[in-house]
This record gives C-alpha cells, structure tokens and sequence, in this order.
C-alpha cells in the first residue's frame, strides 16, 4: 500500500482520483494544486495538500499529473522533473474493465472505462484516453496526446507527441497525426494531419482562424 499525488484538483484528476481508489493500490490519495485557494479544502472527499513541492515533501507517493491538455501537463511534468521526480515515480491509471495487458502503456497515462487497446498497441508516457476511446492494431499514441470521448482509430495509425482529438473524432488507417495538431470533435479524418494544425469536420480540413490552441 502507498500514497498518490493527483497533480491539480481538475475533473480529470477527479475522474482518476475515483479509479486510483478503485484499485486498493493506494492507502492514501490527495490532490496537489497550484491555486492556493484550494489548499486545505477538500475535492471529491480528497484534501489538497498545498502546491507541486508537497511532491517533493513526499518522496514515497506516487504522482500521477491529471492536466486535460498535453500542453499543460508536459509543462507541469517539466517544472517535477527540475525537482528531481522522475520517470519511475509516475503512477499508470488504468479502467479495470479495459483490457489492455499485454500492450505497452506508458507511465503517468491515463485511461478511463470503455477505452479498448487490441493487438499491438502502444501508449506512451503521460497520454490520456477518455472513455470509450479505441484504438487498433498497431497504433501508437505518443507522450502527452488526449484522445477524448468516443475517439475512433484505425489500425496502424500514428498520433504525435501532445496531439488532441476531439470528442467521437475517427482516423482512418494507415494515417499520422501530427505532433501537437487538433483534430475537433466528429471530425472524420482521411489524409495526414501536419504538426501543429487544427482540422475540423467531415472530411476533415485545415481550420483557418483557429482560436482554441487545445
Ligand atoms: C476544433 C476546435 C478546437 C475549434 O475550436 P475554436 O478554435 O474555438 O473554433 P471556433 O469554435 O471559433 O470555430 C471556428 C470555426 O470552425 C467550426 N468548427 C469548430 N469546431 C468544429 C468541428 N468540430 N467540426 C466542424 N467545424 C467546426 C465552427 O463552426 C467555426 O466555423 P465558422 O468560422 O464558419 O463559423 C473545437 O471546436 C473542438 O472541436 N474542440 C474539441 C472539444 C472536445 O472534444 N472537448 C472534449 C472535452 S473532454
């Protein structure tokens, strides 16, 4: 049995907060944040413990950053790392009804219920699949992407590093998202993305005038 440090007290870390619980791994779980208006309150019947260097006060817990945008997160994994934290103590969240094992997933990631890997999967470090996201043969979701809701993803298919995909977005086989691209919600994606991109819609296309940088 041991601790678990939720980076921010967001939904996401609340939605993992009540998974961590789920798995009787850990005795003791708490938020940290860096809004001071929560210290001392309680989340979801979880305390918040004070800002990112309670990480450092409590070398023993495990950590796990529940940012919902990839930019966010790898800016907080970042600011752990100048701390001293490093790979080994990020927690892997996992939904025990998604039947992951044996593909590889990555430390720090997230995966709520509903989500479904199938053969030859790999999810790198500090990704999040919300619920009912799939994905298939031989597809790789790089460090920091989010993939949200209903997420559909063709085999083969590869999802750059901090990539978003919308809510009940699909890729079609074969195709690369790029690093740090938005794909919107419903869109239906049917060529490649180029890095750092927003494409919305059916088929998908480049979104000019984009605001939401996701
Ligand atoms: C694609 C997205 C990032 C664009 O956001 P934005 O930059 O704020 O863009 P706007 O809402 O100003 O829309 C700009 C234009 O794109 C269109 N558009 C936006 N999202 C679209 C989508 N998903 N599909 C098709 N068209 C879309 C708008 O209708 C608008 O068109 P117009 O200029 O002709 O009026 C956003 O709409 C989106 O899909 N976000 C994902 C939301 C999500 O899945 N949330 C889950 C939270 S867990």
């Amino acid at each position: 049995m041991r601790g678990l440090l939720l980076v921010t007290a967001s939904g996401l870390a609340r939605e993992a907060g009540v998974l961590a619980e789920h798995s009787g791994e850990y005795d003791h779980i708490a938020h940290v944040d860096d809004d001071p208006r929560l210290w001392g309150r309680s989340v979801a019947g979880r305390p918040v413990l004070g800002g990112l260097e309670v990480v450092a006060d409590r070398p023993s817990y495990r950590v796990l950053v529940c940012a919902g945008k990839g930019a966010t997160r790898r800016a907080l994994v970042d600011r752990l790392t100048l701390m001293g934290v490093g790979l080994g103590r990020y927690a892997t969240v996992v939904h025990p009804a998604v039947d992951w094992f044996p593909w590889s997933v990555g430390a720090g990631s997230i995966i709520l219920g509903g989500a479904v890997l199938t053969a030859d999967v790999a999810v790198h470090e500090h990704v999040v699949l919300m619920p009912q996201v799939t994905l298939t043969h031989d597809d790789v979701v790089e460090s920091y992407a989010t993939l949200c809701a209903g997420v559909s993803v063709g085999g083969g298919v590869h999802i750059g590093e901090g990539a978003y995909l919308g809510m009940n977005a699909c890729v079609r086989e074969g195709l690369t998202v790029g690093a740090g691209s938005v794909l919107g919600m419903g869109s239906v994606l049917l060529s490649d993305l180029p890095e750092r991109e927003t494409w919305a819609g059916s088929p998908a296309r480049y979104l000019d005038g984009a605001r939401s940088s996701r």
